[in-house]
Formats: structure tokens, sequence, C-alpha cells
């Protein structure tokens, strides 16, 4: 059972919700500025835009009470990473992590109206990035202002590291994060997940992590007439469907040896928590317009979602893709597979693993090569730490109601590093579900912007109280 805020935070937090009530609007408009710059971190022409977002969200932290902020170069794209000391030694650091990039836009025509104009209709702010991650971030900003207006004083020492290789892998953090010794934090909270609604708020325990292959294979030297080869030679497209089809079994398990050697069993407690925050399946299966299902049989969907590790093909590509017909056996086959992990499974050993069944699936039939791509570690959080308990406060106070405890089935490639290196981690996001992450028509929700505000203010506020975990630094 969480503690209510102590009552000494209540009568600031209440005047800066009026503050925000004021305030919000203005933010929300430099959350459009943003939104306006075309941050696509996998796109190798977004380099300018790139540096135009991480100029804008340094600008907005130093207008924010950060002026010790900084666009610091990786190597990659920049990181912004801003910091606040003055709260004293005997109060905790809290070292937020967000994102500044975002997905590519995908198809101009499947948007309803421009990605990076954006628009707001309806109570939403149509946008590449709106949700995913520039919203919080100009959330953060303005519960900060709130708070530098009313009272002044932060009571916790701050660090914000805004990151512009998110969507991309973070591959340039680790080694920035080796090359800067001032990054230490009692806690690390990170500000890129989603709730289950606005009326449902939800504290997220668990991301997955991440292990991807890249997969080649050939059945002959070059393509070959189908009229005169066909049904002798074997087609690398008809193989690699047989050798993809292998990697489940009729029970929807992935049929990998090792794979679920390290899965973790999850604890009684926190399965019970789950099923009670009774995530409504049918709906979601039937607002993507799932014509079937998939995965292990007998777990409900959030379960397979949440708990359990997972095995996808992501892109496939074979032969004649162009308009027509061409009546040429495929020699080449390839296809991209994406697994979804979870406590304890490593990236590499179940890239190998999977490596080898390909292998296996394949000999005598074709050549493969198989050649890891993206990799990150999943990361659990216990419920009942005082971070976690401040958080359920926080967003109880910030919504009215109290979250529901979750888990994420997504990914944040940097959190079990920044786990590992910088402090424990609690996710502190505030996406909704069906906000189209990724997709056309990414929105996000205006009042949710005002309502997160206000919980982030509770947060920042009640995690003066935290136990400081950081042995003494000098
Ligand atoms: N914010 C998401 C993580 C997330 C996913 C939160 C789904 C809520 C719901 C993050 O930006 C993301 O998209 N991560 C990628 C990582 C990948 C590019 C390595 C993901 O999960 O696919
Ligand atoms: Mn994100
Ligand atoms: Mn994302």
């Amino acid at each position: 059972v969480a503690a209510l805020p102590a009552s000494a935070h209540l009568a600031r937090a209440e005047e800066v919700r009026d503050w925000l009530a004021a305030h919000s609007g203005d933010y929300l408009e430099r959350l459009r500025a943003l939104v306006r710059v075309r941050s696509v971190s996998a796109d190798p022409a977004a380099g300018p835009g790139m540096r135009a977002a991480a100029e804008l969200v340094a600008a907005e932290l130093r207008d924010a009470g950060l002026p010790d902020c900084e666009v610091a170069e990786t190597g990659g794209h920049p990181v912004v990473l801003a910091a606040r000391r003055d709260a004293g030694q005997a109060r905790p650091t809290i070292l937020v992590y967000l994102h500044y990039d975002v997905q590519p836009e995908g198809e101009l025509a499947d948007w309803s109206v421009p990605p990076f104009e954006a628009v707001l209709r309806d109570g939403r702010l149509i946008g590449r990035g709106s949700a995913d991650d520039k919203g919080p971030i100009l959330m953060l900003c303005a519960a900060l202002r709130g708070l530098a207006e009313c009272g002044g004083d932060l009571p916790v020492n701050l660090i914000v590291l805004v990151d512009g290789e998110e969507e991309n892998g973070s591959r340039s953090l680790p080694a920035f994060l080796d090359s800067r010794g001032d990054l230490d934090a009692d806690l690390v909270a990170i500000s890129d997940t989603s709730m289950l609604g606005i009326d449902r708020p939800s504290l997220v325990l668990a991301t997955r992590g991440t292990a991807g292959l890249e997969v080649e294979l050939r059945t002959l030297d070059h393509d070959v007439h189908s009229g005169k080869y066909g049904g002798a030679v074997a087609n690398a497209a008809v193989v690699l469907a047989e050798v993809v089809a292998a990697l489940h079994d009729e029970n929807g398990r992935v049929a990998v040896p090792g794979f679920y050697d390290r899965v973790r069993p999850v604890d009684e407690a926190t399965l019970a928590a789950l099923a009670a925050s009774d995530p409504p399946e049918q709906d979601w299966l039937r607002e993507v317009g799932a014509r079937g299902e998939s995965g292990e049989q007998g777990l409900r969907v959030h379960q397979r979602v949440w708990t359990r590790p997972t095995l996808d093909v992501v892109g496939t590509w074979s032969g004649h893709t162009g308009p027509g017909m061409k009546t040429a056996i495929p020699a080449v086959a390839t296809a991209k597979i994406s697994c979804r992990l979870v406590a304890d499974q490593d990236p590499d050993e179940i890239a190998g693993l999977v490596a080898a069944q390909l292998r296996r699936l394949a000999a005598g039939r074709a050549e493969i090569s198989v050649r890891p791509s993206h990799g990150s570690r999943p990361v659990a959080c216990a419920p009942d730490s005082p971070a976690a308990e401040a958080a359920v406060a926080a967003y109880e106070w910030g919504y009215g109601t109290r979250p529901v405890l979750i888990r994420e089935g997504g990914s944040i490639p940097i959190a079990a590093t920044l786990a590992e290196r910088i402090a424990p981690v609690l996710f502190l996001g505030f996406g909704l579900h069906g906000q189209q992450e990724h997709a056309p028509d990414e929105w996000l929700s205006v009042r949710n912007f005002e309502l997160a505000a206000n919980a982030l203010v509770m947060f920042l506020l009640s995690a003066a109280d935290l136990p400081r975990a950081r042995t003494a630094s000098t």
C-alpha cells in the first residue's frame, strides 16, 4: 500500500496545478514546435533535424530552470544533458531519461494530416513523436517550470538525459555514459512507456529486451526459369517459409532449443497484480483488426505480451516484388527476425540459439547466413520499492485514480544499461494505449498532457523523501 503524498507537498502541488491549468496551453504550443522538427534517427538525411530538435529541447530545459544544459556529441546523434544539483547532498538525485528522436513517418498517404505539422484536432495533437517521446519532454518542462513559479526550489537533484537514438537502438549511448563520470544518481526514471488509459493510469513494472537477426538463405547460384527448373530445384522463398514456420510448435511456443531456459518465472504477487489490472484483451485484438491470434496457448493476451518472450518475422523479401509476374525460381530469400526477451534472457545468447536452429533447419536444403542486429536486455522492477510507491501516489494524485500495475511489451534499449551502471530504474511514462506510436496519425491527448504534468510535479516533490541509494560520491 503506497503512502499518501506527504501533506507538506500537497499545498505546493495544488498551487502548481493551478499554474499548470493556466499555462499548459503554452507548453502544448512549445510541444507543437518540437513536433514540427523532423528528428527521425534512422534516416541518414535527418542530421540537421536531429541537431535542431536537440537544440530546441536544450532551450526548453534551460527555460524550465535547468541552465546547466548542453547538447553533447556522442559520435552518433547528439544527446541533451541537463543537471541541477542544488538540493544538497542529503537529497537524492533523480536521472530522468527521455528521447527526442522519432520513428520514420512511413507512407504519407496513410496519414490523415501531414506527420510534421502538429495538427490539433478534437483534443488531440497529431504528429510523429507527439506521444513517443516528445510529449513527455514538454510535460517534464511544464512541471519543472510550474515548480519554479510556485515556491522556487526543487527539492531533489536532477539530471535530465534526452537520447537522440532510442528508436534506433541507442547505439552511441553506452560509450557516452562511459565517457561521463558525472552521471551519478539514486534513481533512473524513464519517461517513455504507456498506461492503459487516461482513466486507468498505470505503473509499468517491466519492459522486454530485444534480439534481432538478419537472415539470408540461398538455394541456387542465381534465379532460374520456373518452367525449366520448377519442381526440380529448391525455391529459396519456399524453403525460407518452411524454415520460419518451423520456429514455432503447434502450441505457439518458440521451437528453438534453449530459448526458454533462462526465463525467470514471474512471482505470484506480480502475476496477481497484472491480472488485477485486467486489460480488455478482446478490445486489444479488435482495435487493430486482428484476423486471428498467435502466441502461446493457454495464456491471456496480456500475459503473452507482458511476461513471455516471443519470436517474430518483421520483414521478408524474395523473388520478384515489382509489378506483374516474373516466372523465375528465386535463388535468395531474406528475413528479419525480432525476438522480445524477458528476464533473465540474454540477447547474444538468444541470437546464437536462434541462428543455430536456423542452420539446422536449412541444412541440406540451402546455404544460410545469419547476422545478429539489435540487442537489448529486459528490465523488471519491484512493485514495492519506495520509488514505486512514490510513483503510485503521484499518479493517483495527478489522475485522481489509483494506478494499476502493468508491464510493457515494448523495449527501451538503454534501460538495462542504465540500471546496471547508474541506479535502479523506475518507469514513469505517460503514454496512452491506442496513441498509434510508430504508426500513422500518432497522437497525444491534450488533457493527458496536463494530468501527466500534475503527476510529475507530485513525483518530483515526493522524491525528495526517497532514500539515497548512491554510495557517497566525491
Ligand atoms: N516508447 C517505446 C517503448 C514502448 C513501446 C513503450 C511500446 C510503450 C509501448 C520506445 O520508443 C520504442 O519504440 N522502443 C523500440 C526499441 C527498438 C527500436 C529497439 C521498441 O520497443 O520497438
Ligand atoms: Mn519511446
Ligand atoms: Mn518508440
